[in-house]
């Protein structure tokens, strides 16, 4: 069991993402309990990037239901029609949102948030859940993320085999 992560402070977030994703390998290992490997994983992300609020979203029967999280309190439930989640959910396509005030249906969790960025996480090629980050900094999510919160996701994906 990792007991804690290393990354380089420099601030470069593709540097930092392929810092971190070796170790959440490791972190998770042959681990599989979902809720335990989701809560470090966002003890990683949070840790390594500051992000204002990470977290997933699991489909349970007809929504998407709040699961482990680091950061401000969040709505429970959402519909998947509703929201950049539902959003993602809908489409099953990654979903960067720049300002989410610009994002109609937008959910507004924390009023800190500025920009968004979902992933979708798949198990036998249905929506499992989201990977849900959002940031205080408008425009603060690019490729680098897009692509690094994907070598997560794919992680989650491997467990739920
Ligand atoms: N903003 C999201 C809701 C979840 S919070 O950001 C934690 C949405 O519009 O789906």
């Amino acid at each position: 069991m990792v007991e804690s992560i290393a990354f380089s402070k420099t601030g470069d977030r593709k540097t930092v993402y392929s810092e971190i994703i070796p170790q959440i390998e490791s972190l998770i290992g042959d681990e599989v309990d979902l809720i335990a490997n989701l809560a470090n994983i966002t003890a990683v992300l949070k840790e390594a990037f500051g992000f204002l609020w990470i977290g997933f979203y699991l489909v349970k029967g007809d929504q998407l239901v709040l699961g482990p999280f680091q950061g401000p309190l969040a709505c429970t439930r959402i519909d998947f029609d509703k929201g950049v989640c539902g959003y993602c959910y809908t489409t099953r396509e990654t979903v960067i949102v720049p300002n989410v005030e610009e994002f109609p249906g937008h959910i507004v969790c924390s009023s800190a948030a500025r920009s968004e960025i979902v992933l979708p996480i798949f198990r036998n090629e249905e929506v499992f859940g989201v990977l849900d980050v959002d940031s205080d900094r408008l425009n603060d999510f690019g490729e680098v993320d897009a692509n690094g919160l994907k070598e997560v996701v794919g992680i989650i994906e491997g467990t739920l085999k």
